[in-house]
């Protein structure tokens, strides 16, 4: 008997089952406010046991691609709230996801036109922003050349996840997840191959982890850890995240100390099995579930979703082994907003059309139907 279809506990938040709608971003907010379009689509897809809502920029500067929802503004926190209870009224939970691109953005969308703020003076070789071209065009451009964030900036930049945080309890989220996968902030600071700093965030090992645990402990402050989850992706490639020997010891370091503060969730996103990241020959089924092992050991009672080229049988073989608690689909929610009966029920998925993932309008993003029979 599968556990997956089963209500779940996970912070304070009851779910109604252990499938989870991983972030996505769509890039279809102009002003960068979710509007009644954005509820729409996550209304649709409220029968996940719990949603983790598309990267929504913790600042201006957080930001690497236009039209993105942020929440930052009065009018954004406005915008999200239309979406938070519209959820609620179908029985749904959402959490946000925080997200700062730290150097994977552009100076056209920088405040003043400034260099992207990161922990390091490296730029994202190969990486592109979403900002405007020559011609005040909205456009792909390649990540410009970052400027470190000085000592006392990391704090300011702390602060603004904690006002943030604020934002989105008041935007009726029931949770907040820390962006700290996919080689943005949080990795350009973890990542001891990009972090070229001197202070007390320097590559060491201890101070490699201060980034992140001083916006956790911050966060948990004001909104509580039962509030709190992260995703990670240890051995990601995206953006210029060359690996690194004690991959495994950072992570194993960085669980136990989330495990300690007593967060909701850990997020882990294999990118080994996610169909767009950079492939990688060392991959192996084998590294992930020794991953999962030491991940889950570390982080004691924390609860652990697992995200990148999820299936059923796979959520059930993991959950059924203990080795995950929940199982995050990201594609299929795409074109399945009934994606929980669809799996339950063994129905068939449909496919998502890729030249529709980003920017544009309903087409391609609320206008796929629940399942009916032909
Ligand atoms: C269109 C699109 C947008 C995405 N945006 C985000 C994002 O904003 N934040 C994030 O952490 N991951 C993002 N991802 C990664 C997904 O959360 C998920 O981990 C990935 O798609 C792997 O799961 P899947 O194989 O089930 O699709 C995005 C993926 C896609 C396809």
């Amino acid at each position: 008997m599968t556990e997956l279809f089963k209500p779940y506990s996970l912070g304070d938040a009851k779910l109604a089952n252990r499938i989870v709608m991983a972030p996505m971003t769509r890039s279809r907010a102009p002003d960068d406010v979710a509007d009644e379009r954005t509820t729409l689509y996550y209304a649709q897809r409220a029968t996940a046991g719990l949603i983790v809502s598309e990267g929504t920029p913790i600042s201006r500067e957080g930001q690497g691609h236009l039209f993105n929802p942020g929440i930052y503004t009065d009018a954004q926190v406005r915008g999200w709230k239309l979406t938070t209870d519209s959820v609620h009224a179908i029985g749904g939970k959402i959490f946000a996801q925080f997200w700062h691109v730290g150097r994977v953005s552009h100076t056209t969308i920088q405040p003043g036109g400034a260099a992207p703020r990161s922990a390091s003076s490296r730029v994202a070789q190969g990486a592109v922003a979403f900002g405007y071209d020559e011609d005040g065009e909205p456009g792909f451009l390649p990540a410009s050349e970052p400027m470190p964030l000085s000592t006392e900036e990391v704090e300011r930049v702390v602060q603004d996840f904690v006002t943030a945080a604020a934002n989105a309890v008041a935007a009726g989220f029931d949770g907040i997840e820390i962006h700290a996968a996919n080689g943005y902030l949080f990795e350009q600071f973890l990542n001891p191959l990009v972090n070229d700093r001197t202070d007390r965030y320097s590559a060491s090992a201890e101070n490699r982890l201060r980034f992140t645990l001083e916006v956790v402990d911050a966060i948990v402050t004001k909104i509580g850890a039962s509030k709190v989850g992260i995703r990670i992706s240890p051995y990601g490639q995206l953006f210029d995240m060359p690996h690194y020997p004690d991959i495994l010891k950072t992570y194993e370091a960085l669980s136990a100390e989330l495990g300690q503060r007593g967060i909701a969730y850990i997020h882990i996103m294999d990118q080994t099995n996610f169909s767009m990241a950079p492939k990688d020959a060392h991959a192996s089924e084998e590294r992930t579930l020794e991953l999962l092992r030491r991940i889950k050991v570390a982080s004691g009672k924390t609860s652990i979703i697992l995200a990148g080229g999820m299936t059923l049988d796979r959520a059930k073989n993991l959950v059924g082994d203990g080795l995950i608690d929940l199982a995050a689909f990201g594609q299929p929610f795409i074109s399945n907003p009934d994606l929980v009966r669809r799996l339950e029920q063994s129905l068939p998925l449909a496919t998502p059309d890729r030249d529709t993932y980003y920017g544009g309008g309903l087409n391609g993003y609320a206008d796929y139907p629940p399942f009916a029979p032909q």
